[in-house]
């Protein structure tokens, strides 16, 4: 039987941390056979930048920037009309998805119906109003529609026990989940939650041994960032700042992210639950352009007088959690990783 290894990229906080930039670099270094996308539909946006274009993408992994199998899989609901929509952008785009994109027959379908629906009562939440929750409900309420009953994507169809399974060489899968840890169904802060399994468990769901779970690299940034109809923003001049210095929008709706500082004990419990082994934090550059360093410890805003004791406190902490400090990274917007 092949041997199977699985990596994972799981958002820490709120979605929009940059797991579309992790999952670009790891998909060139690595020799993966698989890019998955393991949970949500079209609500997510990955802002990818790929031999100096920017691409956004919602529903197909980075893999396909590299021609690797990509695959939306079965902990998914797929747009139809977007998904056709996103394979036209990336061939628009010079990126071939030609044999390369595939969609687990067993994922669920986001309807028109399901849009119009969220559109009109997501508000309360905030929702993106892309369809996600209603047709999550009608998966579990058992009445909802699978990629195999759809005709037009017949040709991207998989069975993932064939192509996990019955594979004549070793398989070496990256899982991209959509979302944030604070935005999961179970550890999220409900009802201000999106309706699908965010965590690193929420790989696993997509027909994959528990054994086969290498590396888990959790993704954040320096500071939180959340989109919804929660209060979150508290109340002073810096936190517009440093959303305008992190252009801050929604990739998905264009909407303001609400800013607040980073809360380490969301992250600890974020790092803990995913079984975090790597740690990629972004965005330095927008405090250090801010001139502002500040994290909320134990309920309190602790504040820094320079990046130095900022990233040495930060880093201490970490460590503490269990990462390693040769797998901390700190990044800036326009790098890499
Ligand atoms: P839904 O996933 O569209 O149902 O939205 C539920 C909540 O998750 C709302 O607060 C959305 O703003 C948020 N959300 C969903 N997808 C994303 C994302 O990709 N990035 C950030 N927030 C998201
Ligand atoms: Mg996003």
């Amino acid at each position: 039987m092949p041997k199977i290894t699985l990596d994972v990229i799981v958002d820490l906080q709120y979605g929009d941390c940059g797991k579309g930039k992790v999952a670009h670099h790891l998909a060139r270094t690595n020799a993966y056979t698989h890019v998955l996308r393991y949970n949500g539909g079209a609500n997510a946006g990955h802002t990818i930048f790929h031999e100096g274009r920017k691409f956004v993408t919602h529903q197909i992994p980075a893999g396909v920037f590299f021609g690797i199998a990509s695959i939306i899989g079965s902990g998914c609901v797929l747009d139809p009309e977007q998904f056709f929509a996103e394979l036209a952008m990336l061939e628009a785009g010079g990126i071939d998805p030609k044999g390369k994109v595939f969609v687990a027959k067993n994922a669920h379908v986001i309807t028109q119906a399901h849009k119009e629906e969220d559109r009109q009562k997501g508000g309360a939440i905030g929702t993106t109003g892309c369809g996600n929750g209603p047709a999550y409900r009608d998966k579990y309420g058992r009445t909802g529609v699978r990629a195999q009953d759809v005709p037009d994507l017949a040709p991207y169809l998989i069975d993932l026990y064939d192509e996990w399974f019955t594979s004549s060489g070793d398989i070496s899968i990256l899982a991209e989940g959509a979302q944030g840890f604070g935005l999961d169904i179970d550890w999220g802060d409900y009802p201000f939650v999106t309706s699908s399994h965010v965590t690193s468990a929420g790989a696993l769901l997509n027909g994959l041994p528990p054994q086969s779970l290498r590396d888990v690299w959790g993704v954040a940034k320096v500071y939180e960032t959340y989109v919804g109809a929660k209060p979150f923003q508290p109340e002073g001049a810096i936190f517009d700042r440093i959303g305008d210095l992190g252009e801050e929008f929604g990739a998905t709706t264009g909407r303001r992210r609400k800013i607040n500082w980073m809360h380490l004990r969301t992250l600890e419990q974020a790092v803990r639950m995913n079984g975090v082994t790597h740690l990629v934090l972004n965005k330095l550059d927008v405090l250090r352009r801010a001139g502002q360093w500040a994290v909320i410890d134990d309920g309190k805003v602790v504040d820094f007088p320079a990046e130095q004791a900022f990233v040495s406190f930060v880093r201490d902490r970490l460590a503490s959690f269990g990462i390693k400090r040769e797998n901390m990274f700190f990044s800036e917007s326009k790098e890499m990783i």
